[in-house]
């Protein structure tokens, strides 16, 4: 007999850590078949439409009110017991990388139905609505964009926005989007209303090793990295192998090398402190041992948390890529696919953060955040705030080698459930105005 994700948690009533290992591993099996290890559940695709109708099943279960919008993000609704008090919202996204792990934005949303759980079990109600709610299209890497659905709530994406985002197999987002009945049209009846938001807590694995070396339990994020990614198509000339004299060569994949050497540099140069930048997709064509590259196509992303150094870094690479493909006589272009800037989250949620984490008797790391998130959008709307579990396995992510310890995850909730409380508690009451 099939069992609901609910029905099996509630016969786990006392063990935060056994239920969301069950969650976890219930998200986990929505992968890709036969597209290798790890987790492939794309932006947009019907597997992250599965992964959402998941959410939903076990917050109806709860008896929440549950609603996907017009941009393909869920959310699930528990009233407050004042109806004229913004609403206070948890949450991060379902979908993610080709071939990730089991925890990258699954451990927040995770987090959001077990403290949906824990909430509607209260005999008192929260002053506030709480919202919980899984982001659609938070991963960059089918679209070049991150943070699709979290960027049309706040009102940065629209549908204007959408031509030119095309994923690796010229698939458009809008045509992503039809197939999974979202009209990319409407998408702006997404959007949030600021005076129906109070403030936004997302709790999210470190994706890096900080919280494991100093034997921390919780970080909380007081900066989000931006991004800026470009596509840089280098034209040489294709040529046999065989038949061409090197000194007579265009060759794209040489230029395309020494692009790639000369970001890293860029990168490690002591101006350029703290940028990171990485070239993850690499297209070579025709691809033949025999033929000498005519075409290559690299996708880059220059992260930092400094918003004049993104920029600075992303002019002087490609400063320098045309610089290469000049004096090795190939053609370039240089396409910008996605830009966002680094975000300071607002001290007053970090705050309320801090202090549930004492009164927890939980230490904590300020810290900034090197990957982008759903709060770095939501935090247009609304004052937004992270938590962050430590990543076992030196903190790595986007990788099936991905893990953060169920037990870290149970504190890192508990630390969430406190800080919504202390929120919630904590705002002026609707008299006071
Ligand atoms: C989101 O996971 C990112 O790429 O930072
Ligand atoms: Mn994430
Ligand atoms: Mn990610």
């Amino acid at each position: 007999m099939h069992t609901t994700t609910a029905e099996q948690t509630a016969a786990l009533p006392g063990r935060s850590a056994d239920r969301v290992r069950i969650l976890i591993e219930r998200f986990a099996a929505l992968t890709e078949p036969g597209k290798g290890p790890g987790i492939t559940r794309l932006a947009y695709s019907p597997l992250e439409r599965s992964a959402h109708a998941e959410f939903t099943a076990y917050m109806e279960e709860l008896g929440l009110q549950v609603s996907t919008d017009a941009a393909g993000n869920t959310i699930a609704e528990l009233p407050g017991s004042d109806p004229r008090l913004p609403a206070l919202g948890t949450g991060s996204h379902l979908d993610s990388v080709p071939n990730g792990g089991a925890f990258d934005g699954i451990a927040g949303v995770v987090a959001a139905m077990e403290v949906a759980r824990t909430l509607v079990g209260q005999p008192i109600p929260t002053r506030h609505t709480i919202r919980f709610v899984a982001f659609a299209a938070e991963e960059g890497a089918r679209f070049g964009q991150a943070c699709t659905g979290s960027r049309i709530v706040a009102g940065l994406t629209g549908p204007k926005d959408l031509p030119g985002l095309m994923d690796g197999d010229g698939v458009s987002v809008a045509d992503a989007m039809r197939a999974i009945n979202i009209d990319p049209q409407g998408i702006s009846d997404a959007v949030w209303d600021e005076n129906d938001w109070a403030g936004f807590i997302e709790l999210h694995i470190e994706q890096g090793s900080v919280l494991t070396d100093a034997g921390l339990p919780v970080g909380v994020v007081d900066l989000i990295s931006g991004s800026t990614r470009i596509r840089i198509d280098i034209t040489g000339r294709a040529s046999h192998t065989g038949g061409t004299p090197m000194h007579l060569r265009a060759d794209a994949l040489a230029a395309s090398a020494q692009i790639v050497l000369a970001a890293e540099g860029l990168a490690k140069d002591s101006r350029h402190h703290g940028t990171r930048i990485t070239v993850g997709k690499l297209d070579v064509h025709p691809g033949s041992i025999t033929t000498i590259p005519g075409h290559c196509q690299l996708h880059v992303d220059v992260r930092d948390v400094d918003n004049d150094r993104q920029r600075f870094s992303t002019s002087e690479l490609i400063a320098a890529a045309h610089e290469i493909a000049a004096h090795r006589g190939v053609g370039i272009s240089v396409e910008v696919l996605a830009d966002a800037s680094p975000v300071v989250l607002p001290v007053t949620i970090r705050n309320a953060i801090t202090a549930s984490a004492a009164s927890l008797g939980l230490e904590y790391r300020v810290m900034p955040s090197g990957a982008s998130h759903d709060t770095q959008m939501i935090n247009h709307v609304c004052p937004g705030g992270m938590i962050f579990v430590p990543s076992r396995n030196h903190g790595v992510s986007h990788s099936p080698d991905e893990l953060t310890d169920f037990e870290d995850l149970a504190v890192g909730i508990e630390l969430l459930t406190a800080s919504l409380v202390h929120l919630d508690a904590s705002s002026p009451s609707t008299s006071d105005n």
